[in-house]
């Protein structure tokens, strides 16, 4: 059968997916929302969740020794508020909490965060837990979805409301002894999945918790407004959190904490705009490690703010040594696409590509100033990168990608003429390969091409003596073939002795039409390239370089190569 006849092709192609099984999500009228013309001028307060919301989605969650390796680099990148678990849920939390307090690892300007749900049992717990901390997060949540109100806990408004207050109120009355050791003790409360809670409704009960606690001006508690699932675009995030902010009675007696999850892929964006939005604290993991999709990203949150030249307040300079930690931590590797962090972002592959980011460097280089390149958001020396892996070579890349790695991995700088003779022979051989060529490899091939150019000469060696003002003579044993020979000459150096030579005992046609000699390195290893092309009498020009020690033997090996460039 002809799969091509149209008598026997479907009459359509097109397939639906069951989208009429969602509804849209409802947007908020608000329409004299002021954060559209926010802009995000300073970093927030930031809490890590991720020895706890984190730790929670993982396969294999982590091991006590895991934890203190995350914990140690929380700190270590400056990390000031760290949820450190739910210890009234796992023993290992609870250890985990014991130990950094028993064994004074907590810095002084740090506080520990611990999750709790609104149950006596386990707020007791939690007490005993944190008892001897310095600061402590109580971080007290329920759900105030409209939906597990129905579906989950059979509860109306009032009995949602009364659950949280209680709750408060045992908070207050367990954590008294605590206060009265010397703790000091700040209540977060979250009306779990706050997004998909009517406005109004998360109002009231985050006010009447705030009525329990009693914070003040000076003492204010946290109201942390999770997406827990994202449901919507992010600007819907932020009309609610405005909307939240402006009905709120009290707000200059409480911090709002963002946490979004990024189950449509914009959690930073939501973030982002929570943050115009007036939101003053965000909660998230490294790498948004977190639940189904993760969490908000404060590496990408905190890079974003750097790459507007605001102070992130996290110290992420070193970040293959953050990627390998929480690799090891979450046994999740990073996406090599991972923003700021991922081994592929500041890579080009596209000609177009390296060709600007050259040019562009070239001008940072040159006249300093802000960062301003082509293609490069921010300089990878900035996170522990360099400007040297930002070019990779592949059968996508052009002239522009091979002098860069050349230059930049090897010293050698080309004349373009030679780089278009020598870009197609790279562009050939990552089509044979399918993939990428290593700098290794490109130098392999350069050298192959017009150094150890195979052919019928070899230099062997010489000698050079001066013979009167301004004339030299070249003595020089070359093999050709199997044989041996003399090449003799006088000129008014000892390249030009060693062409005439060449000239008369070769009966070689051959001149010097370019040369170019410089140090590829410094010291005393410190070597020669001579990058040289001749031409015959057909003036076909051929290009041989040679690298030596001497700058002499250098050049020699140069014009040796070229003949055999052009005996091929
Ligand atoms: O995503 C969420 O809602 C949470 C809460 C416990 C804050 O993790
Ligand atoms: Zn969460």
């Amino acid at each position: 059968m002809n799969a091509k006849n149209p008598s026997t092709m479907p009459a359509s192609t097109e397939r639906r997916m069951p989208f009429h099984k969602y509804k849209p999500f409802k947007p908020v009228s608000l329409p004299d929302r002021t954060w559209p013309d926010k802009v995000i001028s300073e970093a927030p307060i930031w809490c890590s969740v991720d020895l706890r919301d984190g730790n929670q989605a993982l396969i294999e969650p982590m091991t006590p020794n895991e934890k203190m390796k995350m914990w140690d680099l929380l700190l270590e990148i400056g990390m000031k508020e760290i949820e450190v678990g739910f210890p009234a849920a796992s023993q290992t939390d609870f250890d985990f909490v014991r130990q950094i307090i028993e064994e004074n690892r907590i810095p002084d300007d740090v506080t520990i965060q611990v999750l709790c749900q609104a149950r006596e049992d386990l707020i007791t717990r939690t007490c005993e837990a944190v008892s001897g901390a310095k600061r402590v997060i109580f971080h007290l949540y329920n759900s105030t979805s409209t939906l597990q109100r129905k579906v989950v806990f059979n509860m109306d408004r009032q009995q949602v409301i009364k659950l949280a207050t209680d709750a408060t109120a045992l908070v207050k009355r367990y954590t008294q002894p605590l206060r009265d050791a010397g703790t000091e003790v700040v209540l977060e409360y979250s009306p779990e999945s706050y997004t998909a809670t009517e406005l109004d409704f998360a109002v009231e009960i985050c006010d009447a918790v705030m009525k329990v606690w009693g914070p003040t001006v000076e003492k204010k508690m946290i109201l942390n407004l999770p997406s827990t699932v994202e449901m919507a675009t992010p600007n819907i995030y932020a009309d609610q959190l405005e909307w939240f902010i402006r009905h709120l009675p009290e707000r200059d007696k409480a911090i709002i904490s963002l946490h979004t999850h990024n189950d449509r892929g914009t959690g930073i964006a939501a973030t982002e705009l929570g943050l115009m939005a007036g939101a003053d604290r965000v909660e998230g993991t490294l790498f948004g490690n977190g639940e189904r999709t993760g969490n908000c990203d404060l590496i990408t949150m905190a890079m974003n703010m750097f790459s507007q030249g605001i102070d992130p307040r996290l110290y992420l300079s070193d970040m293959p040594r953050i990627v390998a930690i929480a690799e090891e931590c979450t046994k999740i590797p990073v996406h090599v696409r991972q923003p700021y962090a991922g081994e592929l972002v500041f890579t080009a592959f596209s000609g177009s590509h390296q060709d600007a980011i050259r040019k562009g460097m070239a001008v940072v280089n040159k006249e300093g100033g802000a960062w301003e390149v082509p293609y490069l958001p921010i300089d990878p020396a900035d996170v522990g990168g360099s400007y040297r892996e930002t070019v990779r070579v592949n059968s996508q890349s052009g002239k522009g990608g091979i002098a860069f790695v050349l230059e930049n991995f090897f010293g050698v700088s080309l004349p373009r003429p030679l780089l278009l003779e020598f870009s197609p022979i790279i562009q050939k051989l990552s089509e044979q390969r399918s993939g990428e060529l290593k700098p290794d490899e490109i130098w392999n091939a350069f050298v192959k091409e017009f150094i150890e150019v195979e052919g019928p000469y070899k230099l062997v060696d010489y000698d050079i003596r001066s013979v009167g003002d301004n004339v030299q003579a070249c003595d020089a044993r070359i093999t050709v073939g199997d044989n041996k020979i003399e090449v003799s000459g006088e000129g008014s150096g000892p390249i030009d002795a060693f062409v005439a030579g060449l000239v008369e005992t070769l009966n070689e046609p051959l001149n010097v039409v370019e040369y170019q000699e410089y140090a590829l390195n410094e010291g005393k290893e410190a070597q020669a390239i001579c990058i040289l092309a001749i031409t015959d009498d057909a003036h076909n020009k051929y290009y041989g370089v040679g690298i030596s020690q001497s700058t002499v033997t250098a050049a020699f090996k140069s014009i040796i190569a070229a003949i055999n460039r052009k005996w091929r």
